[in-house]
């Protein structure tokens, strides 16, 4: 008999499937492997002892307040605190780049969200009609990805550079009439690019141009290694801006708590459809966020996970370039979480996942997903947060060893041997001379 739920699918569900390579991840999980794939922070720089001061201090002054039903824009306390802090970065940015003084931001220009990842869905609800086009990086985050196509968006994807987003392509992009851009200016997932100063003014100058409604999405900018990031999209655009802000990276993910900052009209609209998804974002970890940051634990915190992270990416860089084959290209982020790779043409990174976590007990995501059109099949993400440098360290040497396999199973000539299955693409790939070219450098190394 036929699921009687299955034959009665809404048309926006049918089209939701749990990703094949989400499938295969599901073993990064177990302890032998070393995971390279989520986007998890160091469980271990929790901050667990303020958390623990801070879930005791809420519940023992205003414990009833902390358990009961909330307001659906969030606690006012919690909403003043991240309105100070948002001015006060956006300040301190503008100051840095010589910019006058953005205007301050207001408690009624935040609301809270259950995680940013609720914001994407709100945003997506409130802006987004079956086969609407919108605008995203390429590429751009899964997680927000996967919500616009539940709502059956359309892409316009605009080209990076090592810059991020270029004000041409994103300009192309615009003329085509989207509901809104959905942008990430700061340590970008999945590839860590966080545009300069100057490419965060001329993209805001092609914003105002086209007056199209821009998402920008900050989980990452607290997580810099050595100076802040440049001024956000939201105070070079404010009234075009809506931006997503989390405590997932900077906390706890555990706690589920993000915030929207944005002009107070657009706010009401997307607490009216928070309402019908949540009520309200949970009170009680509200509370325990707002005590931490008023404990003034912040900001050592914040610096433990900056250095940290620091030292974890550069261990990761390291060994990418002593392991992986020389036709890899990477990104050296300034912040945030992830490593892009770009592998020689022709080699599959999807194809390659199940040989890492077989063979060398390595898992990581492979790019093509987040292509919002599909292509960046010799692409790869590695996240550096989670495992400590000298884990990192091996681990990457390990999977340098399978892009060597990968790459040294490439056709030797033109019209000679197949590729091993499995590992590459079909052998009439435009960029497998390339590969091969790659192939002779790193056995030239090899062997020196
Ligand atoms: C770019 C981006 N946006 C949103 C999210 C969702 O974060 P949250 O835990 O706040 O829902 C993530 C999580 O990894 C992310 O990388």
């Amino acid at each position: 008999m036929p699921n009687p739920f299955d034959v009665r699918l809404a048309s926006r569900a049918k089209g939701a499937k749990s990703s094949a390579i989400r499938e295969i991840l599901k073993v990064a999980a177990r302890p032998d492997i070393v995971s390279f794939a989520g986007g998890l922070p160091a469980p271990e720089l929790f901050p667990l002892e303020a958390m623990r001061r801070a879930a005791a201090a809420c519940l023992a002054q205003g414990g009833a307040q902390a358990l009961q039903y909330g307001p659906t824009d969030g606690d006012i306390g919690l909403r003043t605190a991240i309105a100070e802090q948002v001015t006060d970065s956006d300040k301190a940015a503008a100051a840095t780049a010589g910019l006058p003084v953005p205007q301050p931001v207001t408690a009624d220009q935040v609301l809270i969200t259950t995680g940013s990842q609720q914001a994407l869905d709100l945003v997506s609800k409130l802006l987004l009609d079956p086969g609407d086009l919108m605008v995203t990086e390429n590429p751009s985050y899964l997680g927000a990805l996967q919500a616009f196509r539940l709502h059956e968006a359309r892409f316009a994807a605009v080209d990076m550079d090592d810059d991020g987003a270029t004000p041409a392509s994103l300009t192309a992009a615009l003329a085509q009439g989207p509901k809104f851009a959905y942008l990430l200016p700061t340590f970008q997932n999945p590839t860590g690019r966080s545009m300069s100063t100057a490419r965060r003014l001329a993209i805001a100058e092609v914003v105002g141009a086209a007056g199209v409604p821009i998402v920008e999405d900050d989980p990452y900018g607290a997580l810099y290694f050595d100076r802040p990031p440049g001024p956000s999209l939201r105070s070079l655009q404010p009234e075009l801006t809506i931006s997503l802000g989390t405590f997932s990276k900077t906390l706890a993910p555990g706690l589920r708590l993000g915030w929207v900052v944005g002009p107070q009209e657009v706010l009401s609209r997307l607490s009216q459809l928070k309402q019908s998804a949540d009520l309200h974002t949970s009170t009680l970890s509200q509370s325990i966020a707002l005590e931490v940051l008023r404990s003034g634990a912040m900001p050592a915190h914040l610096a433990t996970l900056r250095s940290v992270y620091a030292e974890r990416c550069a261990a990761m860089l390291t060994a990418i370039e002593q392991c992986f084959p020389d036709s890899a290209r990477f990104t050296r982020p300034a912040g945030g979480m992830f490593v892009w790779v770009e592998l020689a043409e022709g080699v599959d990174a999807a194809r390659l996942l199940p040989i890492a976590l077989e063979q060398e007990k390595v898992a990581f995501v492979p790019g093509e997903p987040f292509h919002p059109n599909g292509g960046g099949e010799n692409t790869m993400r590695l996240n550096f947060t989670h495992a400590s440098s000298d884990v990192i360290l091996d681990a990457v040497g390990r999977l340098g060893r399978v892009l060597e396999r990968a790459l040294a199973a490439l056709p030797a000539c033109p019209s000679g041997h197949a590729a091993v299955p499995g590992l590459v693409r079909a052998p009439d790939s435009p960029g497998l001379e390339a590969s091969r070219r790659s192939r002779l450098t790193a056995s030239r190394r090899d062997s020196s």
